[in-house]
């Protein structure tokens, strides 16, 4: 086991809010090269409305095309019974529910308050025990709401706790739109690891602000050593305007390894990867 757990959420978080149509191809593609780089965990689709997010609309023909490793574990959004059902069919490994720490984004994002997303996921949490995978749990907005602005840090352990009870394995704490400080995802993780063993955690960082890399040091002081990231920095939310890509992996291997912690990924594959996949998109440094 490597001392630090990467989820490269790139192919999912990373594309979802591209503009222009990405070929299910260039998907795999990317997929593939993640999972020769030597990812253990990859995050490959989303099973949501594609009238809500059109760029994960293939997601049947992405978790059929995937290739299967031993031990490389294909995580997938699923916000619904609907989803959860879909993505089981398709194959994946570990679903992914998503809710949020405030209310105005758990609206905009999913069309319901933060208790009636959390009603939705009793039935996938259902299929998912029938299936024999896990659950991971995503908190959005756990530092800053679009809507909002600042967002306690009681609200988040609330939500983290709940989704806890749920039977989630994991728990992402998700700075979705990349505003948050050191100081404050100290003050949150504290929080939440009062509710939710700190091993059970995982923190999922936009760099907005340039601040990704300080915010994932003040988490892993606290004793989080799982990290969600996005090969290249790709990414944001549709439905949070002005978020940025999440932190790029690459600097989450390079910020690890430079410490002597290892990672299990091959950065110099990773690297490439990056500079494909810009190019690909059309991105500047590709
Ligand atoms: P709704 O419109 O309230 O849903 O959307 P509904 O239950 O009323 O159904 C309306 C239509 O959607 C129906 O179809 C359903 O069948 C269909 P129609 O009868 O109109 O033809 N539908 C679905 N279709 C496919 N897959 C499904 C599904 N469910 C219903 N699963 C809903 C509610 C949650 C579905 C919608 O709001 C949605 O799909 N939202 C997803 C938004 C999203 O994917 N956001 C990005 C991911 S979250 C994120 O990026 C944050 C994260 O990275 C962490 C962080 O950074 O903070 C994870
Ligand atoms: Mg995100």
């Amino acid at each position: 086991m490597p001392d630090i757990t990467l989820v490269e959420v790139g192919p999912r978080d990373g594309l979802q809010n591209e503009k222009g149509v990405v070929a299910t191809d260039i998907k795999l593609a990317l997929i593939r090269r993640l999972a020769d780089a030597g990812f253990s965990r990859i995050e490959a689709t989303a099973f949501v409305s594609p009238k809500w997010v059109p760029q994960m609309a293939d997601h049947a023909a992405v978790m059929a095309g995937v290739p299967r490793r031993a031990g490389l574990i294909y995580s997938v959004l699923a916000p619904n019974e609907k989803g959860a059902a879909a993505a089981i069919a398709a194959g994946a490994d570990e679903i992914a529910v998503f809710t949020a720490a405030s209310e105005s984004f758990a609206r905009k994002n999913t069309n319901c308050s933060i208790a009636e997303s959390l009603e939705r996921f009793l039935p996938v949490m259902a299929l998912a025990r029938q299936a024999g995978i896990p659950v991971r749990g995503y908190v959005s907005c756990v530092l800053d709401c679009p809507y909002e602005g600042a967002i306690p840090a009681q609200a988040v352990a609330e939500v983290a706790a709940r989704l806890d009870e749920l039977g989630c394995v994991e728990i992402s704490l998700g700075d979705t739109i990349g505003r948050g400080t050191p100081e404050a995802t100290a003050a949150m993780v504290e929080a939440v690891a009062a509710r939710v063993p700190v091993g059970r955690l995982a923190g999922h960082f936009h760099d907005t602000a340039g601040r990704a890399l300080a915010n994932v040091a003040a988490a892993h002081a606290l004793g989080v050593t799982v990290f969600d990231g996005s090969v290249g920095g790709l990414g944001g939310c549709p439905y949070a305007p002005g978020a940025a890509g999440n932190v790029a992996t690459e600097a989450l291997v390079g910020f690890f390894e430079g410490q002597g912690l290892s990672t299990g990924i091959d950065l110099a594959r990773l690297a490439e990867t990056g500079r494909w996949v810009r190019a690909e998109l059309g991105r500047a440094g590709g």
